[in-house]
């Protein structure tokens, strides 16, 4: 039987480091700001976006929501980040994605400040990560977390053969560029990627990141892997479910992460922690 990999307990531990760094930061005159963009009212992106302002409060940093209409025009946005970038109370720019159809996502994107993009997805992050420049840099925070959880389980990745299932700019890319500069083995593969299953197969550690109810079971995956499920699916009885059916993966993984309380949790706890970074940051 696997090890679970306790995703809400390594959360808490993480909040309870970045807690301490906020009280620290205020001794000395410093509020941590988080500035989160909403735009439009998609449901799951108004809950995201009230759970990660409700966080940063718990953390004592402060958060600001700016909520816009679902048919705000592309330049608009666009010169509500250029404000913040210049404003220096703030530290931290996330915008909500998905935007509306009339907003290039890229844009918005590469307009954030790298030096204020909590999510790590401006092109200069992007490269400085491919490029293996990690120090003051700012990273996708579910691949930082699922790091993370590596780290705290002691799994080593030097060496290993990984399969990264999923290529998006959130999860996949940046997952294989933090494991390639561990001096992981990083094979990404993809909806179009022939014979998957045959390689999930071969992975010392598998991440899963395609958004399908257990795309992955139990003979996809090698005998001791270490399997990351980052999948936040809905079964057909509407309930929480990953990429990797857990109760038969279990059975032959050596770590396993579960849906929900997996790496769920860790992402908006490594938010807060880039968020704390990057205004100390802003004062080096
Ligand atoms: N929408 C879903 N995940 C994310 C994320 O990590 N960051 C942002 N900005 N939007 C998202």
């Amino acid at each position: 039987m696997a090890v679970i990999i306790d995703g809400k307990a390594l959360a808490a531990e993480v909040d309870q480091d970045t807690k301490k760094q906020v009280d620290s930061l205020l001794k000395r005159g410093l509020e941590p700001h988080l500035v989160v963009i909403l735009v439009g009212d998609n449901e799951a992106s108004q809950i995201y976006v009230r759970n990660k302002s409700r966080r940063a409060e718990k953390l004592g940093i402060k958060s600001t929501v700016i909520k816009l209409d679902a048919d705000t025009s592309e330049q608009d946005l666009l010169d509500q980040i250029e404000k913040l970038n210049t404003d220096d109370s703030v530290h931290a720019i996330l915008v909500q994605m998905p935007l509306p159809d009339q907003i290039n996502e890229f844009k918005v994107i590469e307009t954030i400040s790298p030096k204020k993009d909590a999510d790590g997805f401006n092109p200069v992050n992007v490269g400085r990560l491919s490029a293996g420049q990690m120090d003051h840099t700012p990273v996708a925070c579910t691949p930082k977390g699922i790091m993370k959880m590596l780290e705290k389980y002691q799994v080593n990745v030097d060496g290993k053969n990984v399969v990264v299932v999923g290529r998006s700019n959130i999860v996949g890319k940046p997952m294989s560029y933090l494991l390639l500069n561990a001096n992981a083995t990083v094979t990404v593969a993809h909806s179009h990627t022939a014979n998957l299953k045959q390689l999930t197969k071969t992975a010392d550690i598998l991440v899963v990141a395609v958004g399908k109810t257990h795309f992955i079971k139990v003979q996809d995956i090698k005998d001791d892997a270490v399997v990351i499920d980052v999948g936040m699916d809905r079964d057909e009885n509407g309930k929480l479910t990953g990429d990797v059916e857990f109760s038969s993966a279990d059975k032959v993984a050596s770590f396993i992460t579960p849906v929900p309380k997996g790496v769920g949790p860790m992402t908006i706890s490594m938010l807060m922690q880039q968020t704390v970074e990057l205004a100390k940051w802003s004062k080096e």
